[in-house]
Order: structure tokens, then sequence, then C-alpha cells
């Protein structure tokens, strides 16, 4: 069973999101574990400290390395299980669909969340912690950032979603981003009086047709938004 381990100053945190709809159900069946464990529990001096000034100056403080040492060494798990460090960092590697589908098939994920203006690299590099971005923007910490990524990633576990076909369809399945969507009603009149129909294939009942109409819809969106997942998609071929 995937089991997430979320090293943090900020248990209180979690699960937060997860709690919530399909993965917060999913979290109450056990189909997957997480365990936070709160890094001032390895606090260190008389003011049970995690965290301290960056050597060669400059603002913020950095958390230090015999703290998440002793954190990580504090987690009990079977050495013959798949397990992966991440920390969670805007200077780290970008996440996409296909790192998170990797990540869904782990035992154990271990998520260092770095709070301050970082952690020293010295723990990152000797205790083996992946460098992983959600994107190129910087939060306050890396709590939330866990959250994003570990939905994308429970969702993908079999059994957590209601139906598993919505997977195959949807964005960045291919390098495509998802088609567009309608639902009812077939005509809408907007509050200005303006009507606004469905396209007429969806409703058309032809399987064929409809599923031609969705790819060309997905190559057009994709062309028109990222013109650089479209350029993957063309590279693969
Ligand atoms: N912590 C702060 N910003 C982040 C980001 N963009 N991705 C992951 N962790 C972060």
């Amino acid at each position: 069973m995937f089991n997430a381990i979320i090293l943090t100053a900020y248990p209180e945190m979690f699960p937060g999101n997860l709690s919530y709809s399909l993965i917060g159900k999913a979290l109450k069946e056990q189909k997957f574990n997480l365990e936070t464990i709160d890094l001032r529990n390895f606090g260190v001096d008389q003011r049970n400290s995690i965290d301290d000034e960056p050597f060669g100056g400059g603002p913020g403080m950095i958390l230090r390395p015999d703290v998440v040492e002793k954190a990580v060494l504090s987690i009990k798990i079977d050495p013959q299980k798949n397990t992966e460090r991440i920390y969670l960092t805007p200077a780290g590697k970008l996440a996409n669909q296909a790192k998170l589908g990797n990540f869904s098939k782990l035992d154990n994920l271990i998520i260092l969340c770095g709070r301050f203006e970082g952690v020293d690299q010295r723990a990152i590099d000797v205790l083996n912690f992946e460098e992983i971005s959600i994107g190129d923007y910087v939060l306050a910490g890396g709590e939330i950032a866990a959250q994003v990524l570990l939905e994308g990633c429970i969702r993908l576990i079999p059994g957590v979603l209601g139906q598993p076909e919505s997977l195959l369809e949807e964005s960045f399945s291919n390098n495509l981003l998802e088609y567009p969507q309608y639902t009812r009603p077939k005509v809408w009149e907007d509050t200005k009086k303006v009507l606004h129909e469905v396209p007429e294939v969806l409703t058309s009942g032809n399987h064929e047709k409809i599923k031609e109409w969705r790819y060309k819809e997905s190559i057009k969106k994709t062309k028109v938004k990222r013109p650089d997942l479209y350029i993957k998609k063309e590279q693969d071929k």
C-alpha cells in the first residue's frame, strides 16, 4: 500500500486537502496511508531549534542537517520495500504526470517539506533526497506543495477513482491536453440572453465521430496553449 511519510514543522496542516472528496474517502478506507513526523521533535540545544542562520550571510533561516537526519532515522520502514525520498523546493526538478505515476507505484514516499529559506544542502545530498518542484513559482513552504503532489499521485492508485477509464483521456496522457467538455443544458441562455449551443457532434450519438472530434480538439488546444507539449508529442512519434 502507498504510504506517504511527511517530515514537516507543521504536521497540523495534514491531511488538510487530502481529507476531502474521493481522496479523503480513500484515506478513510485505508487505500493509502499518510503519516506526519514533526521536525520539532528533533530540535537541538535548550531552545529546541530546528533551523539556524545561513553561513555566508543572507536573509531567513535554514533547516539544520542534524535535525533532518534524526527525523529520517526515526522512520521505521521495511528496507525491502520500494522507498523514495523527496525534498520539495522551487529549486527542484519540475514534477509532471509521468513522475507522479512513478511515485504512485511506490510503497513509501518520504517527503521533506521546507520552510524558512531552505534546507542545509548536506542533508539533501547525504540522505539522498531528490529535489522536486511543483511549478515555477515560490511558495512559503513545502506543505501545500506536498498536498498537491500527493493528490496527483493518490488519484492514480488503482481503486481510488470511481472511473479508472477517465485517467486514459485526461490531460498529459500522450502529451496532449484534454478536449473541452460540455453538459446540460444543450442550449444555454446566459443572463445577457445570448444562446450558446453545445457542439453538435457531441449530441449525435455517433461514437466514432465524437472520438475523432475530441482528438482534433485536443490537438488544437495543445498547439495553442502548450506548444511545448505539442512539440514533445511530435518528437515522440
Ligand atoms: N516550496 C516552495 N515553493 C515550492 C515549489 N514551487 N515547489 C515545491 N516546493 C516548494
